[in-house]
């Protein structure tokens, strides 16, 4: 924890009201200023070589536009999430042509999944100000994002790497187990452990 604090200054903004994603990205637009900047979903984790939010980093460098991160859900899981339609200008690397929050699943658009991770630009701001609640009653980032690609283009990445969700109980256990079984001080004995249950 220390070392973290020390690599960055770290301010905070609470979110007195769960009003939704697209809300809470508003409350940080004063610490934000006029910069791009990135969100990060802490309950979706992506467990890859390159960090995902890197991934999409080297995106955004390449076209200069805001990129959402995207992995393929497969069925009806995709109504759990945003879901894009564009068109792959490079492997991996899509120009959105249009995108939708929590979709029926036969209206999803494709299987490319919004997992949390961001990079956007300051323009998001005043179109989240705009933005009514939506799926789910809650004001949304993708219908902000929606709205915003009327006036500038938009990149999706597929990111190579792992993603747990742990915003789910189960997923949560997932990761966890995941993790520690890689971990260079606990995976030799927890996997003994595991080992030793009786399933
Ligand atoms: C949020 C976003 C959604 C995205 C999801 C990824 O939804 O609104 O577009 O697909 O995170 O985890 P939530 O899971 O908060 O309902």
């Amino acid at each position: 924890m220390r070392a973290i604090s020390e690599m960055a200054r770290v301010s905070y903004v609470r979110q007195r009201e769960a009003l939704g994603l697209g809300h809470a990205v508003l409350q940080a637009r004063d610490l934000v200023g006029d910069e791009p900047f990135a969100v990060m979903l802490s309950d979706d984790i992506v467990d890859s070589e390159t960090p995902a939010l890197k991934q999409l980093l080297n995106v955004y460098e390449k076209y200069d536009a805001p990129v959402i991160g995207t992995m393929q859900v497969a069925g009806e899981a995709i109504s759990r999430f945003g879901v894009i339609d564009g068109e792959e200008v490079e492997a991996g690397v899509y120009k959105i042509r249009d995108m939708v929050e929590k979709p029926v699943f036969s209206e999803a658009p494709s299987d490319l999944a919004i997992i949390g991770r961001y990079v956007l630009t300051p323009d998001i701001f005043d179109e989240l100000e705009k933005t009514r609640p939506g799926a789910i009653g809650e004001i949304q980032i993708t219908d902000a994002m929606r709205s915003l690609l009327k006036q500038r283009p938009f990149y999706a990445v597929r990111f190579e790497g792992t993603r747990y969700d742990a915003g789910d109980k189960l997923g949560f256990l997932i990761a966890t187990v995941e993790f520690a079984l890689q971990h260079d001080e606990l995976a030799s004995e927890f996997s003994e452990y595991l080992q030793s249950l009786k399933l």
